[in-house]
């Protein structure tokens, strides 16, 4: 079997190459990433070596190219990573957000439709949900919550989400869509929180947390992630949303104070700066169909996973060293100093 992967260069999408190469020894992978400054080729320097590995760098928009691609490598199945995926970026320039994100996918479903697969996935987000109350720990997103976004970034994948089962209903297209909570782990690109912060710190530089940091994301060790993806392209029923998320809810200055610890630093790098406009309180999922349906559950544990993945930041200092030591200063300049 032939998967097609965009956005492969990036954080999830490399993890998944590489499980997608251990875990199916038959199956080949091509890679399809425009290498925007969140993609890195040499992140998938371990996959390059790989015979069964291909690479393209090429835009999602590009229709042309992507045609091409398809009638060259003719894939089985289709998963579609490839986005603009950092909030705080869609609140700046929300444009790229939707030409990536809303028109990329169509293209993609597009190239589907005439070459023919077995399943185009969609990997989504539960940003699409907007939030909920922090004074309701009871209440979860389940795969029936309704559509209510907050930020640019969300609204382009709650968007591209109604395309996806558009093409499902108009064009019969069998496609399958994953909302999945905030993931963490290696190759993650140090704008996010978790690697932001283990770079600041290993850096003895500020640790800026929004508003007064008591928002809630609900994270999920991206190994985790992958593995579900791989369960619904195999087992998931086609026209089906898939919610991921392992239950794992914390505040973003316990995930800060903790990282602190982790890494013998002091509490006091921590710095309160200005909120993020529309900042959603909390996220978290209800997982219960994946559970049920396709046997997913959540294999690493946060404590262990923040601590193989703070071990993997520091013993790949060469890999965020090269990222922060470019344009990266120029974007944290933009978005953190006077905040
Ligand atoms: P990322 O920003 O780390 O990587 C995105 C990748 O897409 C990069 O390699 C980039 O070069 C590529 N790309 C961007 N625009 C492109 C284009 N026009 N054409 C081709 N390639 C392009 O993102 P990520 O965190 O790995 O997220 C991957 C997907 O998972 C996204 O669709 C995101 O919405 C979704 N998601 C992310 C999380 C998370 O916590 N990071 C959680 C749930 C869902
Ligand atoms: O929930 C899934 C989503 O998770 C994905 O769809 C997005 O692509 C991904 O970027 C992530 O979005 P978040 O906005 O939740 O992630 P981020 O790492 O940017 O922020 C996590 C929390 O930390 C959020 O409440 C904002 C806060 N934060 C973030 C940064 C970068 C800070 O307090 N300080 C910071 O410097």
């Amino acid at each position: 079997m032939t998967v097609l992967v965009t956005g492969g260069a990036g954080f999830i999408g490399s993890n998944f190459v590489y499980y997608m190469l251990e875990e199916h020894p038959d199956d080949k992978v091509v890679c399809v990433d425009a290498l925007t400054y969140a993609g890195n080729l040499a992140t998938l320097s371990g996959a390059m070596r790989n015979p069964r590995f291909t690479f393209y760098k090429t835009n999602i928009t590009d229709r042309e190219s992507v045609f091409e691609i398809f009638a060259t490598e003719k894939p089985d199945i289709v998963i579609n990573f490839a986005a603009e995926s950092h909030v705080d970026r869609s609140i700046e320039d929300p444009e790229i957000f939707l030409k990536t994100n809303i028109l990329g996918t169509q293209v993609l479903m597009d190239a589907c439709r005439k070459y023919g697969v077995r399943r185009f996935h969609q990997v989504s987000t539960d940003e699409v949900y907007g939030d909920l109350p922090l004074d309701r720990p009871d209440l979860f997103f389940t795969e029936e919550t309704p559509i209510h976004t907050s930020s640019p970034y969300s609204s382009s994948k709650a968007a591209a989400d109604l395309l996806v089962f558009a093409y499902y209903r108009t064009y019969g297209l069998p496609v399958t869509v994953s909302r999945c909570s905030n993931n963490y782990g290696p190759y993650h690109f140090p704008e996010k929180l978790i690697p932001l912060m283990i770079v600041n710190a290993l850096a003895d530089k500020h640790l800026p947390v929004y508003g007064k940091g008591e928002n809630v994301r609900d994270w999920l060790y991206v190994e985790d992630h992958c593995k579900a993806i791989d369960l619904i392209i195999r087992k998931g029923r086609v026209g089906e949303v898939y919610n991921v998320g392992g239950h794992n809810e914390m505040r973003n200055i316990d995930i800060v104070k903790l990282i602190c610890r982790e890494l013998g630093k002091p509490e006091s790098l921590i710095t309160y700066v200005t909120d993020r406009k529309g900042h959603d309180l909390r996220y978290a999922i209800d997982p219960t169909k994946i559970h049920n349906e396709l046997g997913w559950f959540p294999e690493t544990k946060f404590e262990n996973g923040i601590k193989k993945t703070i071990q993997w930041y520091l013993d790949n200092q060469d890999w965020w060293q090269e990222i922060i030591s470019g344009e990266y200063q120029k974007y944290y300049e933009k978005m953190y100093e006077n905040r």
